[in-house]
């Protein structure tokens, strides 16, 4: 029997309720499944970790689970830090020296749930946004000086290179490819920004060469905003730089109906490294404690985990075992609008993983 070991770092907030769910949730797919298992580390790091050691995660905490098959993440975040502290200190700690360069956010509108969209039925809101995941906007170029005095000056420079950019490219491409409409929209803001963003327009016409079956288009990001809420059925494959795909994704989830079903998957494509897997709402102190996390996006990001460790049938029942307790508006939590708790919604998606004949 095949065992997967996974790296569980639930973070902060809400992260420790989500991760432990989705815990729940493998085990019993394992179960029900019979032929592989998971034997799952827990690494306590972040917000409360930084604050006994001064730091988010040990230093060589990388080397602790630079070995494992994935790693499930829930949120870093604090109320009493920085944000850019927990942020560089945990989640980019890993995504960076990791190379995790591509991530993926796919966004569905999922049985039983609503669009805030008047005019979208569930099928035409299907989407997989990837984003740039280890350079641009967050390749943390730049500094401070004079600080505190009148001529203080601060830069933060976006730095692309032609290997990152051909590769999320041709990602992007692959993906799209994948997909039945074979479609893809490279965002960019090549009006405004007239250096990065041109090479990066260049790049996506060259690799696009290498792909003649996808169709593809090109949209300046402020456009782009309009068209996923006007349009929302001409698009399928999106591809961004870090920032743009940041704030995207975030849009792509709320017209999806929340952000508490919205997973992630922060891949190394040539596998040198283990991929990360986490819910994209972020460590959501205000709901924290009270058993009312939505964990749909945690075990959304399973399925991606599951079908990056090549189990893609055990991928397939919890997806649908998920779409099948969002279809119970009974099993709502409240940011769909429900009274349903985390522990609820887990045993419904538990019960329909050793239920159904999927
Ligand atoms: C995301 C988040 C993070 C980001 C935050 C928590 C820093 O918004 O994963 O989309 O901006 O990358
Ligand atoms: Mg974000």
């Amino acid at each position: 029997m095949k065992t997967y070991k996974i790296a569980a770092i639930p973070g902060d907030g809400i992260g420790t309720e989500v991760i432990s769910a989705g815990v729940e949730v493998l085990q019993a797919l394992a179960k029900r499944d019979g032929s592989f298992g998971f034997k799952v580390d827990h690494f306590d790091w972040g917000g409360e970790y930084y604050k006994k050691h001064g730091r988010m995660m040990p230093e060589n905490g990388r080397d602790m689970i630079g070995k494992h098959d994935a790693i499930l993440f829930g949120s870093a975040g604090h109320p009493d830090i920085p944000d850019h502290i927990t942020l560089w200190g945990l989640r980019l700690a890993i995504c960076q020296p990791f190379d995790q360069y591509a991530n993926v956010r796919p966004t569905r509108v999922l049985p039983g749930i609503t669009s805030p969209l008047r005019h979208v039925n569930g099928g035409e809101l299907d989407w997989v946004i990837v984003r740039e995941n280890s350079e641009g906007e967050y390749a943390g170029v730049g500094g401070r000086a004079h600080q505190g005095s009148p001529l203080e000056v601060a830069t933060d420079v976006a730095m692309f290179t032609r290997a990152g950019v051909e590769r999320i490219m041709r990602f992007a491409f692959k993906l799209a490819r994948s997909r039945p409409r074979k479609l893809l929209t490279v965002v960019t803001k090549s009006n405004a920004q007239r250096h990065a963003m041109v090479m990066w327009d260049e790049i996506a016409v060259a690799v696009a060469r290498e792909f003649p079956d996808v169709t593809w288009d090109k949209m300046l990001v402020d456009a782009m905003t309009m068209r996923m809420v006007t349009r929302p059925q001409s698009i399928d494959t999106v591809v961004a730089t870090n920032l743009h795909a940041d704030i995207l994704s975030d849009l792509a989830a709320a017209l999806a109906g929340s952000l508490g079903i919205a997973p992630t998957a922060n891949f190394n494509p040539e596998r040198a490294f283990p991929s990360m897997f986490e819910p994209i709402h972020g460590s959501a102190f205000d709901i924290m404690g009270k058993g009312i996390a939505n964990p749909v996006g945690t075990f959304w990001s399973a399925v991606m985990m599951l079908e990056h460790l090549g189990e893609p049938a055990a991928a397939t029942r919890l997806m649908k075992a998920i779409e099948r307790v969002t279809a119970d508006p009974r099993l709502h939590t409240p940011d769909l609008g429900g009274k349903a708790r985390t522990a609820d919604v887990t045993a419904g998606v538990i019960e329909a993983i050793e239920r159904e004949n999927v």
